[in-house]
């Protein structure tokens, strides 16, 4: 044997020992395929993360309770969307509507009459379905049949109840809004409604709002909070719910300048997978592009549109979605809602439920000022450069809900059979976790001093004094700590304190009068 070959043989003997080495002392990260939607909602029970709303009661249909730890990433959530698209602007403005309006405001916007769904109910179950799901899976859309086109197409196809077998019965319309009752029952006057967007709430203050703000086109009006909808089969946990959480923003253009966006270099160099409606009509597949290669080849029906998908999809990767996960999709003639003449979802990848839609980005044109202006008898329109223009609106609106359920699934991972919740730091229900490496007097009573110090310089801080340390971390790790404390001897002697990282286990040491700048280090390098 030659001296190179003996050489080259002895090294890769020597590289297959280092590997196996690192394979075995590596975490074993499990793969995301497998998991199931089952595993998310069992993690979100056991944690107290979500919870079916009346629990105790066998729970109510569509209705969900966030818990200590969901209302804490929850609220993160909405506060980075809010900094993000209102705080960090100059062109928006941010409110907060009422949730209960005069019922006029949803005759004017088209939702006591647009706002339906087809029901079909099961004669012997008497379980409800969607219309358009039913037929779905036989390939037909719904949108251009009559009820009796929808009854026929049910016989014709001897469709059954899939949960019994039984007969359907005759399809119906069905409003998804829900109704209150406001002030004397009984009365029609009295019937009120939930509101089933925020929108509106925009809309109906324009004038209010432009003339108090002194607005100036281009700008746009963001809302947040909960609505209503009486969907006919909620499920998939808190995918398709009756209340849930949305945040929109209503912006404002000039019809005339629709395609001078002053911002679009900003997202115009950003990758995206985009599919069009004519590339979903002739069977091709999405592609993946720039926003400026897809405004080149006229997919957006305005250069704002192109700009608003991409600070979506900018802010979706900003919390913890990765670009592979996430594509943009146009609504198909048939899907556009009464109010739209263009829409792109943003769809995320749920490894259970394949593609879905989280954020609708529609160009809703002058439609809703131009009801309320009708209906309302009130000028909507803003004078500019001696022009009355009624404004076009773009409107980014983003289910908060789901994109929750999207980040919990993107963050579940499984290290050595545990489960790791990888969240980022800026949407973790905690910045730290604090705790004592034994439950004695002296170390206890240092995790609350740090604690306590942790709280004063601004930190969302856990802290759990059981003294169990492999415990509190499984506990950080499946909550989605980012970084844990431990209080140990050294602590105690030296003033020096561990930080451990959740993703990969290792610690450093630091003083633990250094610590709040470590940890802002820490935090902002994500
Ligand atoms: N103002 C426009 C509007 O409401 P939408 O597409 O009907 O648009 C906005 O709703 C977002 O709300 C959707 O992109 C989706 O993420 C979320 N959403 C819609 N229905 C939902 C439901 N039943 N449960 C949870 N989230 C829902």
């Amino acid at each position: 044997m030659g001296y190179w070959s003996y050489r080259s043989r002895r090294s890769s003997l020597f590289f297959f020992f280092v590997i196996l080495f690192l394979v075995s002392s590596a975490p074993s990260v499990v793969s995301k395929m497998g998991l199931k939607l089952e595993d998310i909602v069992n993690l979100c029970k056991r944690r107290a993360i979500i919870i079916p709303s009346g629990e105790i009661y066998g729970g109510y249909a569509g209705f969900f309770d966030y818990g200590p730890i969901g209302a804490e990433i929850k609220r993160r959530i909405i506060n980075d969307w809010w900094r993000t698209f209102v705080s960090m602007r100059d062109d928006v403005y941010g409110i907060l509507p009422a949730i209960i309006t005069s019922p006029k405001v949803w005759k004017a916007s088209g939702h006591v009459d647009e706002f339906i769904d087809i029901l079909v109910e099961c004669k012997k179950c008497k379980t409800r379905y969607k219309a358009e799901t039913l037929l779905e899976e036989l390939g037909v859309d719904i949108t251009d049949l009559s009820l009796e086109g929808i009854s026929n197409t049910i016989r014709s196809n001897n469709i059954r109840c899939p949960k019994c077998g039984g007969e359907l019965g005759e399809p119906r319309r069905f409003n998804l809004m829900i109704e209150a009752q406001v002030g004397p029952v009984g009365s029609k006057e009295s019937v009120a409604y939930l509101r089933p967007e925020i929108a509106q709430g925009m809309f109906t203050n324009f004038k209010l709002i432009t003339i108090a703000m002194g607005a100036r086109l281009p700008f746009g009006i963001a809302g947040v909070g909960r609505v209503f909808r009486n969907e006919i089969s909620p499920r998939t946990f808190i995918f398709r719910c009756r209340e849930f959480e949305i945040a929109e923003i209503e912006y404002f253009i000039d019809p005339e300048k629709q395609d001078e966006c002053p911002y679009i270099s900003e997202v115009k160099n950003l990758e995206i997978i985009i599919w069009s409606k004519e590339d979903q009509v002739k069977n091709r597949e999405p592609q993946t592009l720039t926003i400026d290669e897809a405004m080149d080849m006229g997919m957006f029906s305005n250069t704002w549109h192109a700009y608003w998908c991409g600070k979506a999809i900018e802010w979706l990767k900003s919390i913890g979605l990765s670009s592979k996960n996430l594509r943009l999709r146009e609504h198909l003639d048939t899907e556009l809602a009464h109010y739209a003449v263009q829409t792109f979802d943003i769809e995320y990848n749920f490894p259970y439920l394949g593609w879905k839609e989280i954020v609708g980005i529609a160009n809703r044109t002058d439609y809703d000022l131009n009801r309320h202006a009708k209906f309302s008898g009130e000028k909507l329109y803003i004078v500019e450069d001696g022009r009355r223009i009624y404004p076009y609106c773009i409107e980014p609106s983003f289910g908060i809900d789901r994109i929750f359920l999207a980040i919990i699934t993107e963050a579940y991972s499984v290290i050595d059979g545990r489960i790791v919740l990888k969240l980022k730091p800026k949407v973790a229900p905690y910045d730290v976790g604090v705790f004592p490496l034994l439950k004695r007097k002296p170390f206890v009573e240092k995790a609350i001093a740090i604690n306590n110090m942790l709280k004063k310089a601004g930190f969302i801080t856990y802290i759990e004094l059981s003294g169990k340390i492999g415990r509190c971390y499984a506990k950080a790790d499946e909550i989605g700590i980012p970084f844990a404390l431990t209080v140990d001897h050294q602590t105690l002697n030296e003033n020096t304190i561990t930080i451990r990282f959740r993703d990969t286990r290792e610690q450093i040491r630091v003083r633990v009068e250094d610590l709040v700048d470590e940890l802002t280090k820490l935090i902002n390098r994500y």
